[in-house]
Protein backbone atom coordinates (compact mmCIF):
# COMPACT_ATOMS: atom_id res chain seq x y z
CA UNK A 1 0.00 0.00 0.00
CA UNK A 2 1.47 3.22 -0.87
CA UNK A 3 -1.37 6.10 -0.89
CA UNK A 4 -4.85 6.46 0.74
CA UNK A 5 -7.30 8.75 -0.36
CA UNK A 6 -8.95 10.82 3.03
CA UNK A 7 -11.68 12.99 1.99
CA UNK A 8 -13.93 15.31 4.43
CA UNK A 9 -16.65 17.83 4.09
CA UNK A 10 -17.28 21.88 4.02
CA UNK A 11 -19.87 22.90 6.24
CA UNK A 12 -23.34 22.38 5.70
CA UNK A 13 -27.12 23.24 7.36
CA UNK A 14 -25.84 26.49 8.47
CA UNK A 15 -22.94 25.54 10.52
CA UNK A 16 -19.42 27.37 10.34
CA UNK A 17 -16.96 24.90 10.83
CA UNK A 18 -17.65 20.45 9.91
CA UNK A 19 -15.63 18.71 12.15
CA UNK A 20 -14.88 16.04 9.38
CA UNK A 21 -12.48 18.61 7.94
CA UNK A 22 -11.08 20.25 10.53
CA UNK A 23 -9.73 17.03 11.96
CA UNK A 24 -8.59 15.72 9.11
CA UNK A 25 -6.88 18.72 8.52
CA UNK A 26 -4.60 17.79 11.54
CA UNK A 27 -3.72 14.23 9.93
CA UNK A 28 -0.10 13.46 9.39
CA UNK A 29 1.27 13.71 5.88
CA UNK A 30 2.08 10.11 6.01
CA UNK A 31 0.84 6.97 8.30
CA UNK A 32 3.47 3.91 8.64
CA UNK A 33 5.27 5.35 5.14
CA UNK A 34 1.75 5.36 3.67
CA UNK A 35 1.00 9.00 1.76
CA UNK A 36 -2.04 10.43 2.77
CA UNK A 37 -4.16 12.73 0.33
CA UNK A 38 -6.59 14.69 1.78
CA UNK A 39 -9.29 15.99 -0.72
CA UNK A 40 -12.22 18.85 0.65
CA UNK A 41 -15.52 17.98 -0.77
CA UNK A 42 -18.91 19.86 -1.12
CA UNK A 43 -21.54 18.62 0.81
CA UNK A 44 -23.38 17.85 -2.42
CA UNK A 45 -25.37 14.58 -4.08
CA UNK A 46 -23.32 12.85 -6.57
CA UNK A 47 -20.99 15.66 -6.59
CA UNK A 48 -18.77 14.82 -3.90
CA UNK A 49 -18.73 11.08 -5.03
CA UNK A 50 -17.46 12.19 -8.44
CA UNK A 51 -15.13 14.14 -6.99
CA UNK A 52 -13.53 11.11 -4.74
CA UNK A 53 -13.73 8.47 -7.44
CA UNK A 54 -11.96 10.70 -10.05
CA UNK A 55 -9.58 11.94 -7.37
CA UNK A 56 -8.41 8.40 -6.17
CA UNK A 57 -8.12 7.08 -10.29
CA UNK A 58 -5.63 10.34 -10.37
CA UNK A 59 -3.49 9.35 -7.41
CA UNK A 60 -3.72 5.55 -7.72
CA UNK A 61 -5.01 5.54 -4.29
CA UNK A 62 -5.08 2.22 -2.52
CA UNK A 63 -7.91 2.78 -0.13
CA UNK A 64 -10.24 6.01 0.31
CA UNK A 65 -11.07 6.61 3.73
CA UNK A 66 -14.13 8.82 3.60
CA UNK A 67 -15.04 11.19 6.70
CA UNK A 68 -17.88 12.70 7.57
CA UNK A 69 -19.63 14.71 10.76
CA UNK A 70 -22.54 13.03 12.82
CA UNK A 71 -23.45 16.20 15.56
CA UNK A 72 -25.43 14.40 17.85
CA UNK A 73 -23.25 11.24 18.37
CA UNK A 74 -20.52 11.05 20.97
CA UNK A 75 -18.13 8.46 19.65
CA UNK A 76 -16.40 8.11 16.10
CA UNK A 77 -18.60 5.63 14.25
CA UNK A 78 -16.94 3.60 11.16
CA UNK A 79 -19.83 2.88 9.20
CA UNK A 80 -20.72 -0.89 8.30
CA UNK A 81 -23.00 -0.44 5.16
CA UNK A 82 -24.16 1.96 2.68
CA UNK A 83 -27.70 2.15 1.38
CA UNK A 84 -28.70 2.33 -1.97
CA UNK A 85 -31.18 5.17 -1.53
CA UNK A 86 -31.59 9.33 -1.37
CA UNK A 87 -33.44 10.99 1.29
CA UNK A 88 -32.73 14.25 2.48
CA UNK A 89 -34.37 15.76 5.80
CA UNK A 90 -32.18 19.30 4.35
CA UNK A 91 -31.51 20.56 0.73
CA UNK A 92 -27.76 19.99 -0.13
CA UNK A 93 -25.03 22.93 -0.87
CA UNK A 94 -26.08 22.53 -4.16
CA UNK A 95 -30.23 22.80 -3.16
CA UNK A 96 -30.84 19.37 -4.24
CA UNK A 97 -32.87 17.63 -2.00
CA UNK A 98 -33.71 14.22 -2.92
CA UNK A 99 -37.13 11.87 -1.53
CA UNK A 100 -36.46 8.18 -1.67
CA UNK A 101 -34.40 7.83 -5.06
CA UNK A 102 -31.95 5.39 -6.03
CA UNK A 103 -28.47 6.48 -5.87
CA UNK A 104 -27.87 3.95 -9.11
CA UNK A 105 -30.31 1.77 -10.14
CA UNK A 106 -29.99 -1.47 -11.17
CA UNK A 107 -27.68 -1.96 -8.12
CA UNK A 108 -27.34 -3.83 -5.01
CA UNK A 109 -29.51 -2.45 -2.09
CA UNK A 110 -26.99 -2.35 0.33
CA UNK A 111 -23.00 -2.41 -0.08
CA UNK A 112 -20.45 -3.74 2.85
CA UNK A 113 -17.94 -1.23 3.41
CA UNK A 114 -14.23 -2.98 2.01
CA UNK A 115 -12.63 -2.07 4.82
CA UNK A 116 -12.56 -4.20 8.49
CA UNK A 117 -14.89 -1.48 10.27
CA UNK A 118 -14.66 -3.39 13.74
CA UNK A 119 -11.14 -3.41 12.98
CA UNK A 120 -11.45 0.59 12.66
CA UNK A 121 -13.38 0.71 16.09
CA UNK A 122 -10.83 -1.02 17.97
CA UNK A 123 -7.58 0.84 16.72
CA UNK A 124 -10.03 3.61 17.57
CA UNK A 125 -10.56 2.89 20.84
CA UNK A 126 -6.62 1.29 21.04
CA UNK A 127 -5.53 5.47 20.82
CA UNK A 128 -8.03 6.09 24.03
CA UNK A 129 -10.71 7.74 22.05
CA UNK A 130 -14.41 6.47 22.20
CA UNK A 131 -15.52 4.70 19.25
CA UNK A 132 -18.69 2.29 18.08
CA UNK A 133 -19.70 0.51 14.98
CA UNK A 134 -22.34 2.25 12.98
CA UNK A 135 -24.59 0.04 11.18
CA UNK A 136 -25.06 1.96 8.14
CA UNK A 137 -24.33 5.28 6.69
CA UNK A 138 -28.30 7.26 7.00
CA UNK A 139 -29.45 8.76 3.67
CA UNK A 140 -27.92 11.57 3.12
CA UNK A 141 -24.58 12.50 1.42
CA UNK A 142 -22.25 11.10 3.57
CA UNK A 143 -24.31 8.01 2.61
CA UNK A 144 -24.38 9.17 -0.97
CA UNK A 145 -20.59 9.37 -0.67
CA UNK A 146 -20.10 5.10 0.43
CA UNK A 147 -22.31 3.81 -1.70
CA UNK A 148 -21.42 5.64 -4.90
CA UNK A 149 -17.10 4.92 -4.23
CA UNK A 150 -18.05 1.41 -3.06
CA UNK A 151 -20.01 0.83 -6.28
CA UNK A 152 -17.14 2.44 -8.50
CA UNK A 153 -14.81 0.20 -6.81
CA UNK A 154 -16.56 -3.05 -6.55
CA UNK A 155 -14.00 -4.94 -8.57
CA UNK A 156 -11.17 -3.28 -7.46
CA UNK A 157 -8.53 -4.15 -4.53
CA UNK A 158 -8.93 -0.87 -2.82
CA UNK A 159 -10.22 -0.81 0.85
CA UNK A 160 -13.31 2.12 1.36
CA UNK A 161 -14.68 2.72 4.10
CA UNK A 162 -16.99 5.99 5.88
CA UNK A 163 -16.05 7.45 9.45
CA UNK A 164 -18.93 9.72 11.12
CA UNK A 165 -16.93 11.86 13.62
CA UNK A 166 -19.24 13.94 16.58
CA UNK A 167 -18.88 17.78 16.78
CA UNK A 168 -15.80 19.07 18.09
CA UNK A 169 -15.85 20.69 21.69
CA UNK A 170 -16.03 24.55 20.33
CA UNK A 171 -18.82 23.33 18.14
CA UNK A 172 -21.44 23.07 20.43
CA UNK A 173 -22.58 23.64 23.87
CA UNK A 174 -25.51 21.22 23.81
CA UNK A 175 -24.79 18.52 21.48
CA UNK A 176 -22.22 15.51 23.01
CA UNK A 177 -18.52 16.78 21.39
CA UNK A 178 -14.90 15.35 21.75
CA UNK A 179 -11.98 17.51 21.60
CA UNK A 180 -10.72 18.08 18.15
CA UNK A 181 -7.54 16.82 19.19
CA UNK A 182 -8.55 13.28 19.82
CA UNK A 183 -10.86 13.11 16.95
CA UNK A 184 -8.02 13.24 15.26
CA UNK A 185 -6.06 11.12 17.22
CA UNK A 186 -8.92 8.48 16.79
CA UNK A 187 -8.98 8.89 12.73
CA UNK A 188 -5.24 8.25 12.49
CA UNK A 189 -5.73 5.06 14.30
CA UNK A 190 -8.25 4.75 12.00
CA UNK A 191 -5.91 5.20 9.07
CA UNK A 192 -3.68 2.75 10.32
CA UNK A 193 -5.72 0.24 10.87
CA UNK A 194 -6.57 0.01 7.54
CA UNK A 195 -3.26 0.12 6.33
CA UNK A 196 -2.11 -2.87 8.72
CA UNK A 197 -4.99 -4.60 7.28
CA UNK A 198 -3.67 -4.66 4.08
CA UNK A 199 -0.25 -5.42 4.73
CA UNK A 200 -1.50 -8.53 7.12
CA UNK A 201 -3.55 -10.00 4.37
CA UNK A 202 -1.21 -9.80 1.68
CA UNK A 203 2.29 -11.92 2.01
CA UNK A 204 0.84 -15.02 0.50
CA UNK A 205 -0.42 -13.02 -2.58
CA UNK A 206 3.34 -11.06 -2.44
CA UNK A 207 4.79 -14.70 -2.67
CA UNK A 208 2.76 -16.34 -5.19
CA UNK A 209 3.77 -12.84 -7.47
CA UNK A 210 7.42 -12.94 -6.80
CA UNK A 211 7.87 -16.58 -6.90
CA UNK A 212 5.64 -16.26 -10.84
CA UNK A 213 8.09 -13.17 -11.44
CA UNK A 214 11.25 -15.26 -10.71
CA UNK A 215 10.29 -18.23 -12.55
CA UNK A 216 11.34 -16.77 -16.44
CA UNK A 217 14.86 -17.69 -15.69
CA UNK A 218 17.82 -18.72 -13.21
CA UNK A 219 20.17 -15.99 -13.97
CA UNK A 220 21.01 -15.31 -10.44
CA UNK A 221 22.03 -11.36 -10.84
CA UNK A 222 18.70 -11.05 -13.03
CA UNK A 223 16.61 -12.79 -10.25
CA UNK A 224 18.11 -10.46 -7.29
CA UNK A 225 17.67 -7.51 -9.38
CA UNK A 226 13.71 -8.28 -9.93
CA UNK A 227 13.20 -9.34 -6.59
CA UNK A 228 15.03 -6.05 -5.31
CA UNK A 229 12.70 -4.12 -7.05
CA UNK A 230 9.30 -5.95 -6.15
CA UNK A 231 9.77 -6.08 -2.47
CA UNK A 232 10.79 -2.16 -2.84
CA UNK A 233 7.81 -1.70 -4.77
CA UNK A 234 5.31 -3.93 -2.98
CA UNK A 235 5.87 -2.85 0.24
CA UNK A 236 4.78 0.52 2.02
CA UNK A 237 7.15 2.57 3.81
CA UNK A 238 10.76 1.58 2.87
CA UNK A 239 13.47 3.56 1.91
CA UNK A 240 15.80 0.25 0.95
CA UNK A 241 15.50 -2.96 0.11
CA UNK A 242 18.29 -5.29 -1.45
CA UNK A 243 20.81 -8.19 -1.11
CA UNK A 244 24.35 -8.60 -0.11
CA UNK A 245 26.14 -11.85 -1.00
CA UNK A 246 28.66 -13.55 0.69
CA UNK A 247 32.25 -13.41 -0.58
CA UNK A 248 34.53 -15.64 1.94
CA UNK A 249 34.29 -13.45 5.09
CA UNK A 250 32.23 -10.73 3.37
CA UNK A 251 28.99 -9.37 2.26
CA UNK A 252 29.07 -7.97 -1.08
CA UNK A 253 26.54 -5.01 -2.15
CA UNK A 254 24.19 -7.08 -4.72
CA UNK A 255 21.48 -5.62 -6.90
CA UNK A 256 19.08 -3.19 -4.69
CA UNK A 257 16.42 -0.12 -5.04
CA UNK A 258 17.40 2.73 -2.67
CA UNK A 259 20.25 4.98 -2.30
CA UNK A 260 23.90 3.80 -3.19
CA UNK A 261 24.90 1.65 -0.56
CA UNK A 262 28.24 0.70 1.62
CA UNK A 263 29.78 -1.73 -0.86
CA UNK A 264 31.47 -3.99 1.72
CA UNK A 265 30.37 -5.61 5.05
CA UNK A 266 32.95 -7.69 7.47
CA UNK A 267 31.08 -10.27 9.00
CA UNK A 268 29.42 -10.29 12.38
CA UNK A 269 29.50 -6.36 11.17
CA UNK A 270 25.83 -4.09 11.17
CA UNK A 271 22.78 -6.10 11.34
CA UNK A 272 23.60 -8.20 7.89
CA UNK A 273 26.64 -9.22 9.36
CA UNK A 274 24.97 -10.18 12.62
CA UNK A 275 22.48 -11.75 10.96
CA UNK A 276 25.07 -13.69 9.01
CA UNK A 277 26.81 -14.67 12.24
CA UNK A 278 23.99 -16.07 13.71
CA UNK A 279 22.19 -17.66 10.96
CA UNK A 280 19.24 -15.85 12.01
CA UNK A 281 16.48 -13.34 10.73
CA UNK A 282 16.85 -10.15 12.50
CA UNK A 283 14.49 -8.03 12.70
CA UNK A 284 15.81 -4.06 14.36
CA UNK A 285 12.42 -1.65 15.34
CA UNK A 286 15.33 1.38 16.32
CA UNK A 287 18.55 1.12 14.37
CA UNK A 288 20.06 3.81 16.43
CA UNK A 289 19.91 1.36 19.60
CA UNK A 290 21.16 -1.85 17.28
CA UNK A 291 24.74 -1.72 18.51
CA UNK A 292 27.45 -1.31 15.50
CA UNK A 293 24.43 -0.70 12.83
CA UNK A 294 26.34 0.81 9.67
CA UNK A 295 24.39 3.87 8.50
CA UNK A 296 24.15 3.50 4.26
CA UNK A 297 21.10 6.24 4.38
CA UNK A 298 20.59 8.88 7.27
CA UNK A 299 16.50 8.31 6.75
CA UNK A 300 16.58 4.74 7.83
CA UNK A 301 15.00 4.10 11.08
CA UNK A 302 14.50 0.36 11.40
CA UNK A 303 15.57 -2.53 9.46
CA UNK A 304 15.06 -6.27 8.86
CA UNK A 305 17.74 -8.88 7.30
CA UNK A 306 16.86 -12.09 6.75
CA UNK A 307 19.97 -14.80 5.86
CA UNK A 308 19.77 -16.50 2.21
CA UNK A 309 20.82 -20.14 2.49
CA UNK A 310 21.32 -23.12 -0.02
CA UNK A 311 22.45 -26.46 0.71
CA UNK A 312 22.65 -25.60 4.49
CA UNK A 313 25.19 -22.71 4.37
CA UNK A 314 24.67 -19.38 4.21
CA UNK A 315 25.04 -17.14 0.74
CA UNK A 316 23.68 -13.43 1.55
CA UNK A 317 21.19 -11.90 2.92
CA UNK A 318 18.19 -10.01 1.74
CA UNK A 319 18.19 -6.10 3.59
CA UNK A 320 15.27 -4.56 3.94
CA UNK A 321 15.48 -0.60 5.47
CA UNK A 322 12.57 1.76 6.76
CA UNK A 323 12.46 5.38 7.44
CA UNK A 324 9.44 4.63 9.92
CA UNK A 325 10.43 3.10 13.53
CA UNK A 326 9.17 -0.25 14.19
CA UNK A 327 7.75 -0.72 11.13
CA UNK A 328 8.40 -4.70 10.74
CA UNK A 329 6.07 -5.91 12.80
CA UNK A 330 5.59 -9.60 13.46
CA UNK A 331 3.66 -10.33 10.85
CA UNK A 332 6.27 -8.22 8.52
CA UNK A 333 9.13 -10.39 9.56
CA UNK A 334 7.16 -13.58 9.44
CA UNK A 335 5.82 -12.32 5.72
CA UNK A 336 9.61 -11.31 4.65
CA UNK A 337 10.97 -14.68 5.44
CA UNK A 338 8.75 -16.47 3.13
CA UNK A 339 9.50 -13.56 0.56
CA UNK A 340 13.12 -14.70 1.20
CA UNK A 341 12.19 -18.27 0.64
CA UNK A 342 10.78 -17.46 -2.29
CA UNK A 343 14.16 -15.94 -3.90
CA UNK A 344 16.27 -19.03 -1.98
CA UNK A 345 14.28 -21.20 -4.16
CA UNK A 346 14.74 -19.45 -7.70
CA UNK A 347 18.61 -18.87 -7.07
N1 LIG B 1 22.27 -1.10 7.83
C1 LIG B 1 22.99 -2.24 7.32
C2 LIG B 1 23.95 -1.87 6.22
C3 LIG B 1 23.37 -1.96 4.85
S1 LIG B 1 22.35 -0.68 4.48
O1 LIG B 1 21.19 -0.67 5.39
C4 LIG B 1 21.76 -0.87 2.95
C5 LIG B 1 23.72 -2.91 8.47
O2 LIG B 1 23.80 -2.35 9.57
O3 LIG B 1 24.21 -4.00 8.25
Amino acid sequence: MNKILVTAFEPFGGDALNSSMEAVKLLPDTVRGVRIEKLYLPVAFGRAAELTVKKALEIDADGVICVGQAGGRDKITPEKVALNVREARIPDNDGMEPHGEPISKDAPDVLFSTADAEGAVRAIRGAGVPADISLHAGTYVCNDLLYSVLHSFSTDAKKCIFIHVPYFTEQSTDKPTLPLADIAKGLEAAVESVICETDRSDYGMLCRQLDSLLEGTDNTVTNLANAAAFVYDALPGLNWAGFYTLNGEVLELGPFCGRPACTVIPMGRGVCGAAVQRGECITVPDVHLFEGHIACDSASQSEIVVPLYKNGRVWGVLDIDSPVKGRFSEADTEGIQRLAGVVEKHV
